[in-house]
């Protein structure tokens, strides 16, 4: 793996951080299950993205002076018992000659250094609110920093999640050759696992069955926990309790994508357990579909992201007043948000190193415009619980369809293609 990749998105910040600015990125600390069995440590996504650097309990910072930019690194100290227990560390002299750092320090110097290295500066950038205790690190050392000259400026502390937000939200080709492997990992997984799903199955089991099938791919854990939502289960949006036996005539939505490469993908399909739509479950499907096709269709330079928005409540709003499920003028129960009963999320999300990833949604007091190099899911959906106030028919019916749009030049390419969404090919799929 190239380094200089890093190195070069370090560099690339002279463009963003202005002259005598800092901007200080935290890594992510090894976080504990139980007791002292920790998780594999997943290093922060933006600590990453400017560093490649995967050791917990690091802290990068980076300085423009105005002539030239600088980075320096704080990352485990080399210790000869925890290598052996935990594994290689780096330690300074490697951050710098593998990683390519102008400086690395032990991190156990933190406080001692960062007030020295701050001193001077105009204003410090840092994602504020984001990793628990660090705001008040932040403003230890600023006050130290302020107080070694009381006759210099103050420092500011301003929020630095736009700026480095808005940077990783326009994939790079080396991110999109990786986005996309983590795509067709996911989209083969869904294949097998359609292929193979029967009525009585457990949704542990179809649980189990896409982690294995990302994991034999080289994506060894999901980029969120799936969610495996059998019958009315998908009407629970965040239903992650993935332990009931699936029955022959319901449906079965999993919303599942694994991470590969640090990257994530984020497939939702919805699929009969038996093989077999019912009218019913057919009508609200189509409805579903138009909405993802309408709204990938918008998802193009030139349009914002309020248009695909906006294209699957109407489609929505009118296949429901259609099947009769609302009653009245479609232009005036969208202007009235009635979808929102049955369609109660936004249309997607941007999507990278982070399920949800960073980047604004707003630009120049105005939606933002989509560019090359962005993707975004595109996941309308239709809920019906059985509480709601409808005929019994449709009660119990939870659709979405989700696919990953990465914006292009000349349109779009919707990464996760490779797995049917058409309701004829799913069953010829499952049969
Ligand atoms: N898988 C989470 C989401 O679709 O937003
Ligand atoms: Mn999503
Ligand atoms: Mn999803």
């Amino acid at each position: 793996m190239d380094k200089n990749i890093y190195k070069k998105r370090r560099e690339s910040l002279k463009h963003h951080l202005p002259d005598g600015c800092a901007l200080i990125i935290p890594g992510a600390d090894l976080q504990y299950r139980n007791s002292d069995s920790s998780y594999a440590l997943r290093q922060e996504s933006s600590f990453y993205y400017l560093s490649g650097f995967c050791e917990a309990s690091s802290l990068m910072v980076i300085l423009n002076s105005g002539e030239n930019i600088s980075s320096i690194v704080f990352v485990p100290p080399k210790d000869k018992l925890k290598e052996i227990w935990d594994g290689y560390r780096a330690g300074p002299v490697g951050a710098v000659e593998d990683y390519f750092f102008d400086q690395a320090f032990e991190n156990s110097k933190i406080d001692d250094l960062m007030p020295e290295l701050l001193q001077g500066i105009k204003r410090i950038y840092y994602p504020i609110g984001k990793k628990a205790g660090f705001d008040q690190k932040v403003i230890d050392w600023t006050c130290s920093a302020n107080s070694k000259d009381r006759h210099s400026q103050s420092i500011d502390i301003v929020d630095g999640s736009s700026m480095i937000g808005n940077l990783r939200l326009i994939k790079d080709e080396h991110e999109i050759e990786i986005m996309k492997r983590a795509c067709d990992i996911s989209a083969e997984s869904f294949v097998e696992v359609m292929k193979a799903i029967k009525p009585g199955d457990n949704e542990q089991l179809i649980e189990a069955k896409f982690l294995y099938e990302f994991g034999k791919r080289g994506g060894r854990f999901p980029a969120y926990t799936p969610i495996v939502a059998g019958g009315e289960n998908a009407c629970v949006l965040h239903y992650i309790e993935n332990n009931k036996d699936l029955n022959k005539s319901d449906l079965i939505l999993v919303d599942a994508g694994c991470e590969y490469k640090m990257y994530a993908s984020d497939i939702t399909r919805t699929f009969p357990v038996g093989g077999k739509f019912s009218d019913e479950q057919l009508a609200i499907y189509k409805i579903v579909l138009r909405a993802n096709k309408a709204a990938i269709d918008a998802v193009k330079v030139g349009n914002n992201i309020m248009e695909p928005q906006l294209i699957s409540e109407k489609i929505i709003t009118e296949g429901l007043v259609e099947l009769g499920l609302l009653k009245g003028e479609a232009d005036i129960l969208h202007e009235q948000g009635a979808f929102k009963d049955f369609y109660m999320h936004k249309i997607g999300h941007w999507l990278g190193l982070d399920v949800h990833d960073v980047g604004d949604y707003m630009e120049d007091g105005d939606f933002m415009k989509f560019k090359p190099g962005m993707v975004t899911t595109i996941e309308p959906g239709i809920y019906i619980s059985s509480s709601m106030d409808v005929d019994d028919k449709w009660k119990g019916i939870g659709i979405r369809i989700e696919d990953d749009i990465l914006v292009t030049e000349s349109g779009n390419v919707n990464l996760t293609a490779k797995v049917p969404s058409d309701p004829a090919e799913i069953e010829k799929l499952m049969a």
